[in-house]
């Protein structure tokens, strides 16, 4: 039985932490999910998810019901109940600057040291750059009272969002950093093998490595995802020069298995709060290493992905005359991707907000993302659906491929245009139908 095996708590309760607390409830734990935001803890408390993420709402009630799933602002509280301590705050890029602002988890660290009067362990799971869990190993050793008895393990997380609790129950492996010494490695893996054992029964691969290569996963494998999708628009770049047509390209890449299908989809890049801000960490922290030479590849991807945007932009002004002045221009997403209502770095927002800029009336629709978009760009309009965002538009851009926009009838949009012209920025509509409905059908990477 879990719930006697050990007691965790969650520190910060974002994306990250609010799945790994209510997951870690529904395989049996007890957890208490800690944030300094006290409105965020209410709402949680209320059985009340502050962001989209399909599946998670029930998840958390379903702790909350049980007993076994509580919320604090208090870190006396979290440090006298756990013995297992997640720290999952966030990690987001420094203002104007490609570092990572690391203030959260060395406030976390600094708030929870001290109360740490018995044996405990601290697993960091938030995307650090590499070195990080040395310094806080350190930190913590000499702030808490347990002295030795307060151990660092670094166990990063490889959750998506709109898929966070699969991830998070069933995930490909999982990564753990121990400390150089053996006898606390040893007490850290078993205590982890315990928490884990539900995925380790299931087959999932259990990594240990030292703390430096743990944290390295982490970021590499996002540097990764982010290179291999900067790779299929750097080949879309090439089709729009050779009139080729980068879907098909990217469909006949796939069936090697060496090259794989998945993060091959061409279109208007990436975004979010990871990938973009995670290479960009990684390579301020190459940098400081002297290790710089290793990822400039990493700014060319950064420069591929932002140039879409930019092509997007300038594919919508060309099918309107060469000027987006006294135009109106229907923009169907919002999100950064669909099954998300997460705006932060977002593509679409990205490209609302440059038409916007140069002169055009946009209309924005998302349908999860609203209120965030709201917030993240005022002066954009915004529209009750994708009819209405489409109303009177002398061009629609399709941003984020949420299903409903996909899925979507040329016919019924007609209705609502001024001119039937869309361009589709992630590749997930049909040219063919649109094309026979009498709309002028463009595309990123495609004839
Ligand atoms: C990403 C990683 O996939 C996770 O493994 C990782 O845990 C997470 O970052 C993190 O570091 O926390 P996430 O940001 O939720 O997850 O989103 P992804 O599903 O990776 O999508 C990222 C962006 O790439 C989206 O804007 C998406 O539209 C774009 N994308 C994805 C493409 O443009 N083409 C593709 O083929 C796939």
């Amino acid at each position: 039985n879990n719930a006697v095996t050990h007691r965790l708590t969650v520190i910060g309760t974002g994306y990250l932490g609010a799945t790994h607390a209510a997951c870690m409830a529904d395989l049996g734990f007890e957890v208490l999910g800690l944030d300094v935001d006290a409105a965020r803890i209410a709402r949680l408390a209320g059985g009340d998810l502050p962001f989209y993420e399909p599946g998670l709402p029930e998840l958390l009630r379903k702790g909350l019901a049980s007993g076994r799933l509580r919320f604090t602002t208090s870190y006396a509280e979290a440090a006298e109940f756990g013995d297992v301590h997640f720290v999952c705050v966030g990690t987001p890029q420094k203002a104007g600057e490609y570092a990572a602002d690391m203030s959260y988890v060395d406030a976390a660290i600094d708030a929870l040291a001290p109360l740490l009067a018995r044996p405990a362990l601290v697993v960091g799971k938030s995307t650090v750059p590499v070195g990080t869990a040395e310094r806080l190993a350190a930190r913590l050793a000499r702030l808490a009272p347990a002295g030795d008895g307060a151990v660092l393990a670094w166990n990063p997380e490889f959750l998506r969002e709109g898929f966070a609790c699969h991830d998070t129950l069933h995930p490909d492996r999982i990564v753990v950093g121990l400390p150089g010494d053996a006898a606390a490695a040893a007490g850290a893996e078993a205590a982890l093998r315990e928490v884990y054992a539900p995925m380790l029964a299931g087959g999932t691969p259990f990594i240990t490595a030292d703390y430096p290569t743990s944290e390295l996963v982490k970021v590499s494998a996002n540097a990764f995802l982010a290179t291999k999708i900067s790779f299929i628009n750097a080949m879309a770049e090439v089709c729009e020069a050779a009139h080729a047509d980068v879907t098909k390209l990217s469909e006949a890449l796939s069936h090697d298995d060496r090259i794989g299908g998945k993060f091959l989809g061409p279109g208007l890049g990436f975004g979010g709060g990871c990938l973009p801000k995670d290479i960009r960490a990684f390579m301020a922290r190459a940098g400081e290493l002297g290790a710089d030479q290793a990822l400039t590849f990493l700014r060319e991807v950064d420069e591929i992905n932002i140039r879409r945007r930019i092509r997007m932009v300038d594919i919508a002004r060309t099918l309107l005359g060469g000027s987006f002045i006294g135009r109106t221009v229907g923009v169907l997403g919002a999100a950064f991707k669909p099954e998300s209502d997460d705006v932060r770095d977002s593509p679409a927002l990205d490209v609302a907000a440059t038409i916007h800029a140069q002169g055009g009336k946009v209309t924005v629709y998302d349908p999860q993302a609203m209120a965030n978009a709201r917030r993240a760009q005022p002066s954009l309009s915004f529209g009750e659906s994708a009819l209405d965002a489409a109303r009177g538009a002398h061009v629609v851009l399709l941003l984020t491929e949420w299903a409903e926009f996909r899925e979507m009838a040329p016919g019924g949009l007609a209705a609502a245009v001024a001119e039937r012209n869309i361009v589709d920025g992630r590749n997930a509509l049909d040219p063919e139908v649109w094309r026979a409905a009498g709309w002028t059908y463009r595309a990123l990477g495609r004839p």
